[in-house]
């Protein structure tokens, strides 16, 4: 059996520990008599696997309890537009466009309202991340956003910006996991899950409850936070399988 080394744009290397340890439960979870794949989310079986799931991400990143954590479809290109439906309250937002996806999530947010960008490092192809301390934030923003490792670009933020009364929201898909983050000094975090923590299929969102409840009432249902998160990530059916992979590889990083 060969296994390649990869680096490739997409999906990223999961630990073999748990591919064999999903491989073992393939076809019987436990004592269920199917697949994790073949579930229902409502059993009691699934119930456990997401409970656990989001219980070990809290203690690995240290969540504090006045956050809630959702698994979303979409990936985080979804939550590009989610940011903004749900948190643009005053009708604009600070963006700092660091690399790729800082910029598509700009142009996403613009749709939504004023996207202001108060700083970019595009002069230098995206060779630098601007100084937080020396920029001018909007005090009216609804939120200021930046993705806090440029996956194409390679630069990550060090320092973020901290503007008092205003939140900051932070894209970190291909950074997430790989060293300690103070969660209280953002509003939302949130990450594509396949680059970092498991197979592609969803991305987790890591919300400020008083961020929630502030979404018009025409935002549809499934970009909705808040109706999501109220009910526990299961408005619909969601992606089992690859909550399941996330909950074994969040085991693998707090015991391995
Ligand atoms: C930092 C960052 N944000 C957003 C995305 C887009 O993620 P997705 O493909 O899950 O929509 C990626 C994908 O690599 C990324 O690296």
């Amino acid at each position: 059996m060969a296994r390649v080394y990869n680096f490739s744009a997409g999906p990223s290397m999961l630990p073999e520990k748990v591919l064999r340890q999903a491989q073992a439960e393939l076809l019987e979870y436990g004592d269920s008599g199917q697949s994790v794949m073949e579930m229902s989310h409502r059993s009691k079986w699934f119930d456990a696997i997401i409970k656990d799931t989001e219980a070990t991400l809290r203690r690995v990143m240290d969540i504090p309890d006045n956050y809630k954590v959702g698994f979303f479809q979409g990936g985080a290109t979804q939550q590009f537009a989610m940011v903004p439906l749900n948190f643009m309250t005053t009708g604009k937002a600070d963006y700092l466009v660091t690399g790729n996806f800082s910029n598509l999530a700009a142009k996403e947010a613009a749709k939504f309202g004023e996207v202001n960008i108060v700083a970019s490092s595009k002069d230098k192809n995206f060779t630098y991340i601007p100084d937080v301390n020396a920029i001018n934030y909007d005090k009216d923003a609804s939120y200021i956003h930046i993705c806090q490792n440029n996956t194409i670009f390679g630069t990550q933020f060090v320092e973020v910006p901290q503007v008092e009364g205003v939140p900051l929201v932070a894209d970190m898909s291909s950074m997430i996991l790989s060293k300690p983050v103070d969660v209280t000094k953002y509003g939302c975090i949130y990450f594509g899950v396949q680059k970092n923590v498991a197979p592609a299929g969803m991305a987790i969102a890591i919300v400020r409850d008083d961020l929630l409840g502030h979404a018009a009432d025409n935002v549809p249902t499934m970009m909705n936070y808040t109706t999501l998160l109220g009910k526990d990530s299961m408005y619909n059916t969601p992606p089992c399988w690859c909550i399941y992979m996330t909950g074994l590889v969040l085991k693998y990083l707090e015991n391995d």
